[in-house]
């Protein structure tokens, strides 16, 4: 496998996604889980493709100037976020309201020490991404699962089943769209349901869309739930990054949208102390990315929808397992109840096959397959899963 990013790029970035690159001497996380055993992983959310070419050669001009001090996010990052929301989803954004983080999962902490009180109520739809899992209680707030109902091929949120549960002290609601892990982007009117919901019970929306960029489905679009109605702004934390999208997510940065001046300043008051600074390299590939990541995207997204499709076709053939359509990001949510084994990932990975398993996120008997590979990787995964089927 090529190891050198020397000739990742053409014009067409065939190269770029459909080599198998070799990250194993980069202290990858995703690859040194297996290393020096025969598993290949499609685990963790990063993909296996270099990032922009534009990001790679400001990191360069970046690092030839050879101080690294504290550094302030640029006026020109800024405004390049501020535009991008009124391009791509219509929304404009106040700079103030900007508020950067080294990560989304420390603006999930945050926002739940900004939501009330300990001991209050913080709402999450199961399955989900763990780290949602796991916030309320790091806050000292008590987590309220509202389970996803699958209904026909479609994951969609069960607000009535919830309602049982939440109370006076309920403060809040962690939503993830696009969401992880199903691959689903929520619509308009399940936005303004849940909306209307978190109005009548008074919660805090924190929205994290951090997959925002990687619609795969031509007939989905990504809305920022905050963009939809002032009144739903008002109750909003927002939060995003350029780090999916542009598959550079071991250059934390992030920002949170928060168009409430109270809930801004306890959002700031939640994090004070304890949040790292943005780095230099982080906030130069950032720019990069949003500035001139655009032609590099299209290209990703073609790739991903291709493998998308692949890898449906090849589950459905496949017995015990089914697969919901994937609308966005590079994940699947693949259903292996029907297999008749104990652990469908301990399953998988003794066939060489590194998934992540559906208990992480709240749903044993589902794994997740992470198909941001280039088509030699993903065909070899297929292969061996069919193998051991
Ligand atoms: C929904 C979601 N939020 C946040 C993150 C991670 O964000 P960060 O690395 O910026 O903390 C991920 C990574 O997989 C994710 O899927």
């Amino acid at each position: 496998m090529p190891s050198s990013i020397d000739n990742a790029f053409d014009n067409t970035f065939d190269n770029t996604f459909n080599t198998a690159w070799d990250r194993r001497d980069t202290a990858a996380t995703k690859w040194e889980r297996y290393a020096g055993s025969d598993v290949l992983p499609f685990w963790v959310a990063d993909m296996e493709f270099p990032s922009p070419p534009a990001v790679i050669a400001a990191l360069h001009a970046r690092i030839d100037h050879g101080i690294f001090g504290y550094t302030n996010v640029s006026d020109s990052l800024r405004q390049q976020v501020i535009e991008q929301m009124a391009r791509d989803y219509d929304w404009q954004v106040a700079p103030e309201w900007l508020l950067w983080l080294p990560g989304v999962v420390p603006g999930l902490n945050v926002a739940c020490r900004t939501l009330g009180e300990p001991g209050d109520g913080i709402i999450t739809a199961v399955p989900i991404y763990h780290p949602f899992l796991e916030a309320p209680a790091n806050a000292h707030r008590r987590r309220v699962d509202a389970h996803l109902a699958l209904r026909g091929q479609r994951w969609e949120m069960d607000l009535e089943h919830v309602q049982t549960d939440i109370d006076a002290r309920t403060r809040g609601f962690l939503l993830s769209n696009p969401h992880n892990p199903t691959g689903r982007v929520y619509t308009r009117p399940e936005l303004l349901e849940l909306a209307a919901f978190a109005e009548r019970h008074d919660l805090i929306l924190v929205s994290d869309e951090i997959h925002a960029g990687l619609i795969l489905d031509p007939e989905s679009r990504h809305l920022p739930i905050a963009s939809l109605a002032p009144e739903i702004a008002r109750r909003s934390i927002t939060l995003m990054a350029p780090t999916k999208t542009y598959n550079m997510p071991g250059l934390g940065c992030a920002f949170a949208v928060i168009p409430d001046a109270d809930l801004r300043r306890r959002f700031k008051a939640a994090g004070n102390g304890f949040l790292a600074h943005v780095g230099p390299l982080a906030i130069t590939a950032a720019e990069a990315a949003y500035r001139h990541g655009g032609p590099w995207l299209q290209a990703l997204l073609q790739r991903l929808r291709a493998n998308r499709d692949r890898l449906q076709a090849a589950v459905n053939a496949m017995p015990g397992l089914t697969m919901t359509p994937v609308e966005a990001t590079c994940l699947a949510w693949i259903d292996a109840r029907a297999l008749d084994v104990d652990d469908p990932h301990r399953f998988f990975e003794a066939a060489g096959v590194g998934l992540s398993p559906g208990a992480q996120f709240g749903s044993p008997g589902f794994v997740r397959f992470n198909f941001g590979c280039a088509p030699e990787m993903l065909e070899a995964g297929i292969r061996r899963m069919q193998t051991v089927l």
